[in-house]
């Protein structure tokens, strides 16, 4: 079978964030290699597009609402192989798994409640908490032989001060997939001290063959869900997301926030997470994508362990971020950045925005060709091999 993940893709002047948003936002070299923001460099799965090209030949894109049989896909998909039952008309429609986390933080806390978050975590988590004036609760995580845990200690004191938890699941940018028991012990929490539960699962679909995901809805029927095939089948671009609401109340004032701020799907929206969630082919395709992602891991994880030792990376259980501390080459964030822009040319997402402990750190993005991701890695070798590492 052809492979997915290293089939060339040029994505140079398609007015890509990842690409031409390097010189256009950062003033970046056009030489310089990115492997930051969160999509990978393949086409999506032949059977999406062939939907997406039957729908825009029928001409007709007036406003659109979200579709019957959207909303049964996302049931029938996590039916299947998430094991859950969920009832379609608990699925609305957002537009973007963030905007759906913010507006179900607006929708049911007020300024000044506590939002729990674990650190670090992706950017924005952090970001609409505060842009919502209400107060982050950081549960950091914590490193245990070289991997990274739930502290359930500061889970716990967290909670205490908290009315709402976002939890990311799978963990990005550690990587982790969270073990059952890791989130019978979060719901057994959130319980105690009456908290909202509500679970980013973007990368859950690209968990990886030796791994099992827990979509933590199984353990608790109150828990809200924010997904999107935008991760597994790469068409973030189109804005396809969802949240799934069981409790009726709590989904009422949700509706009525997105009321607010006009949220509506295109009509590619509809089109996108039927083709996905129904299509055997896209399920095909995804499944081996998924073990594609995994071998990509464990040869990244493997060349950086035994070719910059002094490197500590953490092996993802899912998806195609690899959490990286550079603390050994004495680096500044700024200083790093420098580095990394001018002599290493590769452009990271820095550790800094993810949380306190993470101004080390730089994520990694292998979601790319082996060939673009050698050339990365050489690069990161050549000129560290010079740097004095602390
Ligand atoms: C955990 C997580 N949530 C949400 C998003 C972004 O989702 P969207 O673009 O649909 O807002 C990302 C993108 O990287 C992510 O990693």
């Amino acid at each position: 079978m052809k492979s997915i993940l290293h089939q060339p893709l040029d994505r140079v002047g398609t007015d890509s964030v990842k690409w031409d948003g390097l010189e256009r936002w950062f003033h970046v070299k056009s030489d310089v290699l990115p492997l930051w923001v969160a999509d990978i460099d393949i086409r999506t799965a032949p059977s999406i597009s062939e939907a997406l090209a039957a729908r825009a030949a029928t001409g007709e894109f007036g406003y659109t609402m979200f579709a019957k049989e959207a909303q049964e896909a996302v049931s029938s998909w996590y039916g299947r192989r998430h094991g859950l039952d969920i009832t379609p008309e608990h699925v609305l429609f957002s537009s973007g798994v963030v905007p759906g986390l913010t507006h179900i933080v607006e929708a049911l806390t007020k300024e000044g409640d506590g939002i729990v978050i674990q650190s670090p975590v992706y950017p924005p988590f952090h970001e609409l908490v505060t842009g919502l004036k209400r107060v982050v609760r950081d549960a950091p995580l914590k490193q245990v032989d070289g991997k990274y845990e739930m502290d359930f200690d500061a889970l716990e004191h967290a909670m205490r001060q908290a009315k709402l938890f976002l939890l990311c699941s799978p963990h990005n940018p550690v990587g982790r997939v969270w073990t059952e028991s890791e989130l019978a012990r979060v719901v057994e929490l959130a319980r105690t001290y009456d908290v909202i539960i509500v679970a980013d699962e973007i990368h859950a679909d690209l968990t990886y063959p030796s791994q099992h995901h827990t979509a933590i809805n199984r353990l608790d029927d109150r828990v809200i869900t924010v997904s999107a095939p935008s991760k597994a089948f790469n068409i973030a671009g189109l804005f396809a997301s969802y949240i799934i609401c069981p409790d009726d109340a709590w989904r009422k004032r949700i509706i009525q926030v997105q009321n607010k701020h006009h949220v509506l799907p295109t009509p590619f929206a509809n089109t996108a997470i039927i083709a996905a969630y129904t299509d055997v082919r896209a399920e095909r395709w995804l499944d081996q994508l998924t073990a594609e992602l995994e071998e990509q891991a464990t040869y990244v994880v493997e060349r950086l362990n035994a070719e910059l030792p002094r490197l500590t990376c953490f092996m993802p259980e899912a998806s195609y971020l690899l959490w990286i501390d550079f603390a050994a080459l004495g680096l500044e964030p700024e200083a790093r950045k420098k580095w990394l822009h001018e002599e290493v040319r590769v452009f990271l997402s820095p550790g800094v925005p993810f949380g306190a402990s993470a101004s080390t750190f730089e994520r990694l993005n292998f979601g790319t060709s082996r060939t673009i991701v050698d050339e990365a890695l050489g690069r990161i070798k050549t000129h560290s091999d010079g740097k004095a590492f602390v």
